[in-house]
């Protein structure tokens, strides 16, 4: 047993689940298919696992105990039902994912320690579209990637190892993923030939892979690929010749891919090509693509992040939040019914702390997708704990009151698409702990409505122990985390300040005078970016009336948004009594006690949680630490030097 490895799939680590032996003994199974053998495929690994043998095979269900798999349609496209009697359990699906998912839900809950009667369970999937981004590169790196190597490409070329492969699959299927996108959105020269005849044998190796498990594959594109590979002079999406080669290659990836997913694009988008070179929008862009891809049924994901990244800070008028919406919004209803956009959650950049995108809601007749970060690019690299679902739930749960009140983002998009947090380490997210980020997401996904704790609980038992004490501990640390990251670092949704291009660390003026539009314009009277319409950007107006008026009005902006919003004077008083300086040195000083109290939380465990846990989280939890010092100390004398203000409680803060 590897359990750094195996991750939430750790069957056997304990004996919770010696109680299923009985029913996993014998497997009846009323269904087939390619992912129905991947269900079986895991039931006998489980109970190899757990006795060394492998289960007996029997037609008819038996009444002594055993494990029954069938399909009925009603419960709908990837729905399941567990049910668990004295004879027999059984799992029904919806359809083939779905028996294959509510197989996983029985195994993970039960060697998490979950008891028997808690397992009769029927669920199933908010969104059809539950997709994973890789942003992997040929060369086997990964942009933004803090956990190794990628899993995918070594040297050029898809790699020939399917192992590794196989057990992702396992693992994003076992919480519902159903989609995945395999290079990363910025696609460089060696990425550009993926959809050729060199290459496409071997990325269907991979989608086979996937297929097993209920996942299609999706590749990014280069918008330019017509220039690239076939030396065309123009890439415009109105052009015959541009639109006929777009139609050779899907017709040659389906023949390699009958059951690929479709093209990611990222265009016009940090230097990346696209439409507007030729004056056309992104409608007739993506619309183009979904052209070629319809009579296969493939679809296109198109990303919303379009944005200047060649401003002058000097210019007050522009506002990279603004931007995502002005391009898109006009072009509600013009996309084709097999385009979808991917939004960002926020309008910058996966900050620890933004406002969510105006843009949900806002398309109501446009097909949308929730982009979330599942890789701590901006929240820790993996190295300081960062438990992410509190944030992507505020997100799904945000009312956008486009067509009244009770407009939640979850009700506004067809899914969602989360970048990987996933390498080669062994235990593959870099950090242990943030298997809690690839876990969450995907449950969060399937079911908007479970609360992050139960999430983490989850996670916890099946990953690491189903000690109910030991995981409320962790638990508890884990659902923390986020406001922790966040007090030491850029509180109140300023956001940034960490060094430029790597983004781990603290550099308080890294970005300020960049040309990426990502400005806290602190002087020395106050801070924070005012996107008011009264005196600001106007940014507020592109959310609905309700919002709006919540946002303009600095009394009624939710305080952790305040600098998001408004530019506040140091001495604006907050609802707790603190004036807003004070908050700011209170916010990174007890940030960084908090960072002290998870590394004594998590050696208070050490006897209880396995020794590979152990260390590498606790390697982790040492540099933490040392990059919250550095934070609350930077951050502090920087806004002591600013406003002259001493700290009213007298500690120290180097001047
Ligand atoms: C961020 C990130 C980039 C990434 C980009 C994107 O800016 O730093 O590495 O390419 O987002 O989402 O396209």
């Amino acid at each position: 047993m590897d359990m750094l490895y195996d991750c939430w799939l750790a069957y056997g680590k304990d004996d919770s689940m010696k109680w299923t032996e009985k029913y996993l003994s014998r497997l009846c199974v009323l269904c087939s298919g390619r992912v129905i053998s991947s269900a079986v495929k895991e039931l006998e690994a489980a109970f190899g696992r757990l006795t060394g043998n492998i289960p007996e095979r029997i037609s008819q269900p038996l009444s002594e105990g055993c494990f029954i798999l069938r399909i009925n349609d009603s419960l709908g496209a990837g729905g399941y039902d567990i049910s668990v009697s004295d004879e027999s359990i059984t799992v029904m699906g919806g359809d083939e994912n779905g028996v294959l998912y509510g197989v996983f839900r029985f195994l993970i809950l039960a060697s998490g320690g979950y008891p028997p009667e808690s397992l009769s369970i029927t669920e199933k999937p908010c969104f059809p579209l539950r997709m994973i981004d890789q942003w992997d590169n040929a060369d086997g790196t990964v942009e933004r990637g803090y956990s190794g190597a990628s899993i995918f490409f070594e040297k050029g070329r898809p790699v020939s190892d399917m192992k590794r492969l196989t057990d992702y699959a396992r693992l994003l299927s076992s919480v519902g993923i159903n989609a995945i996108c395999i290079n990363n959105v910025n696609v460089h020269r060696t990425e550009t030939f993926f959809i050729t005849e060199g290459l496409l044998p071997d990325i269907a190796k991979i989608a086979g892979i996937f297929a097993d498990y209920g996942i299609k594959l999706y590749l990014s594109v280069n918008f330019a690929a017509p220039m690239e590979i076939d030396g065309l002079s123009t890439a415009d999406p109105l052009d015959e010749r541009v639109k006929s080669r777009w139609k050779c290659t899907a017709d040659n990836i389906y023949r390699h891919i009958p059951e690929f997913g479709g093209f990611l694009v990222k265009a016009d988008s940090e230097n990346r090509p696209g439409p507007h070179t030729y004056g056309r929008d992104h409608a007739e862009g993506a619309n183009m693509l979904a052209a070629a891809l319809k009579p296969f049924g493939g679809n296109v994901i198109w990303r919303c992040f379009v944005y200047n990244c060649h401003v002058d800070w000097r210019d007050r008028t522009t506002d990279r939040a603004k931007a995502a919406y002005d391009n898109f919004k006009p072009l509600d209803g013009k996309f084709a019914d097999n385009v979808y956009l991917q939004i960002k959650n926020g309008p910058m950049d996966f900050q620890i702390r933004e406002a969510v995108s105006p843009l949900f809601g806002a398309m109501p007749d446009t097909n949308c997708l929730c982009e979330f970060q599942i890789t701590q690019e901006y929240t820790g690299q993996q190295i300081d704990l960062c438990y992410l679902v509190p944030m992507w739930k505020e997100c799904l749960d945000f009312d956008t009151y486009h067509g009244g009140e009770g407009s939640l983002v979850s009700r506004n998009i067809l899914g969602a698409a989360g970048v990987s947090n996933v390498g080669s380490d062994r235990c593959w997210t870099g950090d242990p702990l943030a298997g809690a980020n690839l876990y969450g997401y995907g449950r969060l996904v399937f079911d908007p409505a479970l609360s992050a704790e139960k999430i983490a609980m989850e996670w916890v038992r099946a990953a690491i122990t189903a000690d109910e004490e030991t995981a409320e501990v962790i638990c508890k640390m884990l659902v923390s985390s986020r406001d922790i990251y966040e007090s030491y670092t850029s509180p109140l949704g300023v956001g940034w300040m960490v060094t430029p291009h790597y983004h781990y660390g603290v550099d308080v003026d890294g970005y300020e005078y960049s040309p990426w539009g990502t400005y806290h314009y602190s002087d020395r009277n106050g801070m924070g970016a005012d996107r008011t319409k009264a005196t600001g950007t106007g940014y507020t107006a592109q959310y609905a009336p309700h919002n709006e008026e919540m946002y303009e009005n600095v009394s009624a902006c939710p305080e952790e948004l305040l600098l998001f919003f408004h530019h506040l004077p140091y001495t604006y008083m907050l609802s707790s009594g603190k004036t807003l300086i004070q908050h700011i040195y209170d916010s990174h000083f007890e940030g960084a006690e908090k960072a002290e109290e998870l590394l004594m939380r998590w050696r208070s465990l050490k006897e209880r949680v396995p020794e590979e846990y152990y260390r590498e989280a606790e390697l982790r939890f040492e540099k933490q630490i040392e990059n919250s010092r550095q934070w609350r100390d930077v951050i502090n004398t920087y806004y002591y030097r600013k406003s002259g203000i001493d700290d009213i409680r007298g500690r120290k803060i180097f001047r």
